[in-house]
């Protein structure tokens, strides 16, 4: 069953969103590394990279349906906040906003009757879940540690460990040189 064009144009304003998210932490990335705490970058360069997913996953989906792909004017990053813990506190609202543009697209699937989007849907719910989960704790232990310095540089450490793919060409050419 085609696409219907209301849940096409739902589709491509998602894929909208999906990708500011990943311009959003893509900034809040590059801040951080001016601000020298490469382990908040790169954990926000990673989720970047998770984000730009998003966006495909969807744009696949409205291939796959045989609905028209438009990709849309992105919205610029709000400026990062000040502090590390105001940036989780930005990153937070962020993904409570995408959690919520999920569910209307779940409500709007089963309005329309299109089953076929309900597993791609409950896998974003799913994962919004987890996004949020995560964010939470990173900014409960944030505020555990408030001013002090040495505890940020540690969370800063830890986050760094993050595993996945920061992408980019300097962390390319930076696994090159460990390879
Ligand atoms: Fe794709 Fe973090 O929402």
């Amino acid at each position: 069953m085609q696409l219907s064009e209301s849940l096409t144009a739902a589709y491509n304003a998602q894929v909208k969103l999906e990708f500011e998210s990943s311009f959003v932490y893509l900034q809040m990335a590059a801040d951080f590394e001016l601000r020298s705490l490469p382990g908040f970058s790169r954990w926000m360069r990673i989720q970047s990279g998770e984000e730009y997913t998003h966006a495909m996953k969807f744009i696949d989906f409205v291939i796959a349906r045989g609905g028209r792909l438009e990709l849309l004017a992105l919205d610029k990053p709000a400026p990062t906040p000040e502090t590390v813990v105001g940036v989780f506190e930005a990153a937070l609202r962020h993904e409570q906003r995408v959690t919520r543009a999920i569910h209307d697209l779940y409500t709007r699937a089963l309005e329309e009757r299109d089953y076929a989007s309900l597993p791609l849907l409950q896998w974003f719910v799913n994962e919004q879940t987890e996004e949020e989960a995560t964010v939470s704790t990173i900014l409960e232990r944030l505020r555990m540690v408030g001013e002090d310095r040495s505890g940020i540089l540690f969370l800063d450490r830890e986050l760094g460990q993050r595993a996945g793919n920061p992408g980019g060409g300097a962390a390319e050419a930076e696994s090159a040189a460990e390879a």
